[in-house]
């Protein structure tokens, strides 16, 4: 792997006394897809944190290449009394870009929406503009937490398309959290089983299929398989 965008050692992540993460190890190189997958609880999403530096307080270390990492989460979080533009724009800043947030606007299937309030918006398009706030900033890599989990199955399908996309327009890196091994293995160039407290990495399957990817693809419902056994083993199903 040439220099990696993020690369976390973890020696010990705890709560409270109670050890979440331990001996963990983790790199994602330029442009790659990496999902986690695992028990509710495991530590994934404060995994993400120690990923976007918003966690500090562990045991280990993480190397950070220069450029933003952007969070997406699994609320979209906009705030109700901005536009979309306004939204993905920023918050206080009245000074944003206009004209990348009218681009990014487009890309995300959200024309004419620039002057809409969130209150406007279906579930599956708020999640769009997360996504392009997240990619307004010029990220390097997006970490995403669960971030299709509140929408149905065929919005899901569509926003995993999106995403795939975007990921590719923009040059940037994914480590994605969700619960859906089928998101998963569709996303991504590898995919890494959590178990269960104290967790570490179970196991990592890599998804050697060209994009785009058909979901009928039997080498996905044959990794399917094979992740899922891992997940049943760490008691997470
Ligand atoms: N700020 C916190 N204070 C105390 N315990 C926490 C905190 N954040 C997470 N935990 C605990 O750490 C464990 C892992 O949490 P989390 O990373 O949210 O798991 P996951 O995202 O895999 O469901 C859980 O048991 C949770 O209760
Ligand atoms: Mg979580």
């Amino acid at each position: 792997m040439s220099t990696p965008l993020l690369d976390i050692r973890i020696e010990r992540k705890s709560f409270a006394g109670a050890t979440v993460l331990q001996n963990l190890g983790l790199r994602l190189a330029e442009r790659e897809i990496v999902s986690l997958l695992g028990p509710s609880g495991c530590g994934k999403s404060t995994l993400l944190r120690i990923a976007a530096g918003l966690e500090r307080d562990f045991s280990g270390r993480v190397l950070r290449a220069d450029g933003a990492v952007a969070f997406v989460f699994q609320e979209p979080r906009l705030m109700p009394w901005l536009t979309v533009a306004e939204n993905i724009g920023f918050a206080d800043d009245r000074d944003y870009d206009r004209e990348r947030v009218a681009q990014l606007i487009a890309e995300v299937g959200l024309e004419g929406f620039a002057e809409a309030l969130p209150k406007q918006l279906s579930g599956g398009m708020a999640q769009r503009v997360a996504l392009a706030r997240g990619l307004y900033s010029r990220p390097r890599v997006l970490l995403l937490d669960e971030p299709f989990s509140a929408v149905d199955a065929f919005t899901r399908m569509k926003l995993q398309d999106l995403l795939l996309q975007l990921a590719e327009h923009h040059a940037i890196a994914l480590l994605l959290v969700t619960h859906d091994v089928d998101e998963a293995l569709y996303l991504s160039d590898r995919v890494l089983v959590m178990g269960s407290r104290p967790s570490g990495i179970r196991q990592e399957l890599s998804v050697a299929l060209p994009r785009p990817r058909d979901r009928r693809d039997p080498e996905l419902a044959r990794l399917k398989a094979e992740a899922l056994t891992e997940l049943h083993l760490a008691h997470a199903i």
